[in-house]
């Protein structure tokens, strides 16, 4: 595991658009795994500056992001596919088409989960997938249980997931109960990772996923078993 301590958000989101940017440069048509969330906006508008700029092309980049909210259309304003839009998407020279993201409103979400694996698959698998990480150790949304799903499926949102997921909505009782995720196997096959952790709020569960047990109850954790891990984080955490 490779550990770059950022000191602010913003210069995180700067290091691992560079990093991003770097990725794309040696290989154009990298596939990228996304998430959505506070903590990696910072990387998406300096990507964005930087494909402005004429330093980075994404014109043959291909994504896939990590999850979507169940029984949300690509258009609601809360979607995760909107949130894509907002920020990243229709910012840079992406092709149309390149960028994938489970649909949450699928007639057969099961028939969903398996199309969107056999997509994954069908482009030869994630690059790099870049995480951010949850207050109770998700990664996508795969919560902390007593197993863990490989690939992608529906989930159950945790009350502390849906409660922080709050801040986004009108109301709590607006916010979905449940999501489409990439899996932990999903994730764990991409070649490199690259988790994106800000707050001090976040430094007790960032300190179990990175030293702790390997445990389900720690979703994040299985990172440690990942042969190619980067972590960019504005929080000082050291092995006890
Ligand atoms: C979002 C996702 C989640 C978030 C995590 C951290 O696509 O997969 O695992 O990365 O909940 O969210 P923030 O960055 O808002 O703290």
């Amino acid at each position: 595991m490779e550990y770059i301590y950022a000191p602010d958000l913003k210069t995180l989101g700067q290091i691992a658009a560079r990093w991003v940017a770097r990725e794309i440069i040696l290989c154009p048509s990298v596939v990228l795994g996304l998430p959505t969330g506070s903590t990696p906006v910072g990387m998406y508008d300096y990507l964005v500056r930087l494909g402005q700029e004429g330093l980075v092309s994404f014109a043959q980049v291909r994504t896939f992001n990590l999850d979507e909210y169940v029984g949300l259309p690509p258009s609601h304003p809360q979607s995760y596919a909107t949130f894509m839009q907002e920020h990243f998407w229709d910012k840079v020279d992406l092709r149309a088409g390149s960028t994938e993201i489970p649909r949450g409103d699928a007639p057969d979400l099961a028939i969903e989960c398996l199309r969107y694996e056999r997509r994954i698959r069908e482009v030869g698998g994630i690059d790099l997938q870049i995480l951010g990480l949850g207050q109770n150790g998700h990664i996508g949304f795969n919560e902390p249980s007593h197993n863990l799903e490989i690939k992608t499926h529906v989930v159950d949102l945790t009350e502390k997931t849906i409660q922080g997921n709050a801040r986004f909505f009108p109301d709590i009782s607006k916010v979905p109960k449940k999501a489409i995720t990439m899996g932990i196997g999903s994730i764990m096959q991409a070649r490199k990772v690259l988790l994106l952790v800000s707050g001090e709020a976040k430094k007790e569960i960032l300190s179990k996923t990175l030293y702790g047990p390997v445990s389900t109850e720690v979703p994040a954790s299985i990172l440690q078993l990942h042969s190619n891990l980067m972590v960019i984080s504005d929080i000082r955490v050291k092995e006890d």
